[in-house]
């Protein structure tokens, strides 16, 4: 491991550490206005969620390195606290990093970026009409985190109302993230789309009922065959096996074929019969995979 230690780094270092590894990020697309009712539009990928009773969204436009002044959006929710946050698809990010470049006080970012405004509701602010998702907050704090230039500001907003398009959906009513197709910030100039193959389920583990991987038998815990994935899913199972489970794996005709195939060699058996439980809890099988990790840790050979 390299150890770096921020005191001795410029802030730049540090950001681009930083922000090439707390990936992805969510992307708002920040829409606020000026005293003079002037609409300013910028992306912030230091975002998300905080609370949902109420909902509380956090983003941050840090204080410009150059000057280390506050960003058009911070100065205008200081002074209007009211602020459109709109989900960022893959199909509008590119206008959205031209929202993101530093254009003078007062410009028209929706303009520059050739995004619609659309009225909101409850708050002066526009929407942005491509976006699929749009959240009507109020601002209800600005913290300053320091002074310097790369210093965050978090715009602690309350949402008011949460627009969505019925064509993000689901058939249960709820986001489906494939049919959404937001883009998320990683460090650099990378991007990432999360639909398709960058997407996977992974079914809530049963809170205080699942056993732990502190559970397994060490031979398990400590298997060069097992993942920490494979172990993870092990340690979700509801209980350890029986006995009688346990006797029946030692006695079923597969195990005894594998302990003949291994020439009773504990190292060849153990590598067998770990490979056979990956393909089990590949095949989503995770019970059946521990009753025979936990009979053959108990055989002997
Ligand atoms: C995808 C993307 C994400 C960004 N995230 C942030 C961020 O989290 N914080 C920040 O200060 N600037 C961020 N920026 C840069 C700002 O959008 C940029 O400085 C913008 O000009 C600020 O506009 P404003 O001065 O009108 O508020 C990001 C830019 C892009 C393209």
């Amino acid at each position: 491991m390299i150890t770096y230690n921020p005191a001795t780094m410029t802030s730049l270092q540090l950001q681009k550490l930083l922000q090439g590894t707390i990936i992805p990020r969510p992307i708002a697309l920040a829409s606020t206005i000026d005293n003079l009712g002037r609409p300013n539009l910028s992306p912030f990928s230091f975002y998300n969620v905080f609370g949902t009773n109420p909902g509380v969204l956090v983003f941050s436009p840090v204080k410009r390195r150059s000057d280390h002044s506050f960003k058009d959006t911070c100065l205008n929710v200081k002074v209007i606290p009211e602020v459109v946050i709109n989900a960022v698809t893959t199909d509008m990010v590119e206008q959205v990093n031209l929202a993101g470049c530093e254009f003078d006080r007062g410009v028209n970012e929706f303009l520059k970026a050739g995004l619609t405004p659309l009225s909101s509701e409850l708050v002066r602010p526009f929407r942005v009409m491509e976006s699929p998702v749009q959240f009507e907050c109020s601002v209800k704090q600005v913290i300053e985190t320091g002074k310097r230039g790369g210093a965050g500001n978090l715009v602690i907003c309350e949402v008011l109302a949460v627009h969505i398009s019925g064509s993000v959906l689901d058939g249960h009513g709820q986001p489906d993230p494939n049919k959404l197709d937001l883009a998320g910030r990683m460090g650099g100039d990378y991007y990432l789309r999360t639909t398709g193959k960058a997407l996977f389920r992974i079914a809530r583990a049963k809170d205080k009922f699942c056993i732990g991987v502190d559970a397994l038998p060490e031979e398990v815990r400590m298997s060069s065959v097992l993942t920490g994935n494979d172990l993870g899913r092990l340690g979700g199972c509801e209980k350890m096996p029986e006995a009688p489970e346990i006797m029946d794996v030692i006695k079923s005709e597969i195990f005894n074929k594998w302990i003949t195939r291994s020439e009773s060699k504990r190292e060849t058996f153990t590598g067998i019969v770990h490979n056979a439980a990956r393909e089990l809890i590949g095949r989503n099988e995770v019970y059946e995979a521990l009753k025979l990790l936990v009979a053959s840790a108990r055989v002997e050979l």
